[in-house]
């Protein structure tokens, strides 16, 4: 019997590796100074486990460990990169580009920035997600103060032409914002080599605690000027005050050193397993499709529609694994994906898609599992749906032309 319930929602969280909880646990009730009490042993013991983990991160993305401000996660990263900038330079211009299929907490701060009197571009991606470098490059204006463009997408996987995009930046002089929240610690994110000049990570994503992130300030070539969102104390460079959450720290750190030993094994390894996923579930179900871009994606990650079926439906009846239908964010609400919706996918098919979030925890045997029950859940919920009687007698369900029931005319 295999073990349930069975975690594929990696893209929403990651338990913490085991290891990097044992690296935090001293910094709870043992060495539990204030990083900045520089005076005494127990602040320097706790600054000492700051700069490691600056230097491990540091590390993962090939930058200096000065260039790292820690923050509370991703969120609050992308804020201060977009807002921080946006204040700094909007005596300059007043332009600023980001893309349809960004994260809301890209998206709701361009939009409060529009709000405010900056004016956004809304980049459109194609049916794989992914932008078009010519379409930015003509996107980008004298007054274009910044671009923001993600490293690889929560919902779909697809993998952004980063360091196209990072390159025509720098030949511009705009700076380039990068929301890798999904792709640090999966596939390897090199700032130096794809130009990027701000970029948003999550602890929470590669096996680190929740409530830890990282926002990557360029210092040199350029070096990078942003105003401060939270103020107080000066920390991090006066980008971001208030007192350093040491063990969250210490944490985010450790992933960072595991995933950048571990990452090119285990996303082959995952690779492999997702690959099957697909694989079986096409060759054993008929109308089903990927989502996203199969040869620019994200190992772990894939999302399917399943036609004729809600997604919803195809959860509760898989209520032993934990899947999400669209972004976990946005699960909760009836609106269908907006990176779907982007990519020219129908609310009802977006409706029918689910996504699968592969990670550590991940065996063949779990793979198998969810192929053989998603197939006879599949099965029955079609069994009970019209519009797939009249698809699997060759008639496409979006072309019939209905005719109202003699009750319905009488009503019109
Ligand atoms: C692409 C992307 N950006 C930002 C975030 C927000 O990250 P956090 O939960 O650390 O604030 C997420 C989380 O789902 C994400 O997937």
């Amino acid at each position: 019997m295999i073990a349930t319930p069975i975690y594929l929602d990696h893209n929403a969280t990651t338990p913490v590796d085991p290891r990097v909880f044992e690296a935090m646990r001293p910094y709870f009730c043992e060495v539990f100074g204030n990083a900045a009490s520089r005076s005494h042993s127990f602040g320097k013991a706790a600054l000492a486990a700051v700069d490691r983990a600056r230097e491990q991160v540091a590390e993962l993305l090939n930058c200096d460990p000065s260039e790292i401000i820690w923050t509370s996660g991703a969120t609050e990263s992308n804020n201060i990169a977009i807002k921080g900038v946006a204040d700094m330079h909007g005596s300059r211009g007043r332009h600023i580009i980001t893309q349809l299929t960004e994260h809301k907490a890209v998206l709701d701060p361009c939009r409060r920035l529009e709000n405010q009197g900056y004016e956004l571009t809304l980049l459109r991606v194609d049916k794989t997600g992914r932008v078009n470098v010519d379409e930015l490059a003509a996107a980008i204006r004298p007054d274009t103060i910044l671009v923001s463009i993600m490293y690889a997408n929560n919902e779909t996987g697809t993998i952004q032409p980063v360091r196209e995009i990072g390159k025509l930046c720098h030949e511009r002089g705009v700076l380039f914002h990068c929301d890798a929240t999904q792709a640090v610690g999966h596939v390897p994110v090199d700032v130096k080599a794809d130009e990027v000049d701000l970029l948003s990570l999550s602890a929470h994503k590669l096996y680190g605690p929740k409530g830890v992130g990282v926002l990557y300030v360029r210092k040199r070539n350029p070096r990078v000027m942003l105003s401060p969102l939270i103020e107080g104390g000066g920390h991090e460079r006066g980008i971001r005050s208030g007192t350093l959450n040491v063990p969250g720290i210490v944490g985010c750190g450790e992933a960072c050193r595991i995933a950048r030993e571990e990452m090119a094994e285990e996303a082959a390894r995952l690779t492999a397993l997702r690959d099957r996923l697909e694989q079986e579930i096409l060759r054993r179900n008929r109308f089903v499709t990927i989502n996203g871009n199969t040869e620019h994606r994200l190992p772990h990650t894939s999302n399917m529609s399943f036609a004729y079926v809600e997604g919803e439906s195809i959860m509760l009846s898989l209520d032993d694994v934990a899947l999400s239908s669209g972004s976990a964010c946005t699960s909760a609400s009836l609106e269908p994906s907006h990176v779907l919706a982007a990519m020219g996918i129908s609310p009802v098919l977006a409706h029918s898609s689910i996504r699968f979030g592969l990670g550590r925890s991940t065996t063949q045997e779990q793979i198998d599992y969810v192929v053989d029950k998603l197939t006879s859940a599949l099965e029955r919920l079609r069994e009970m749906s019209p519009l797939y009687e009249l698809a699997i007698e060759g008639i496409d369900p979006e072309t019939v032309q209905w005719t109202p029931t003699e009750h319905q005319a009488k009503h019109r």
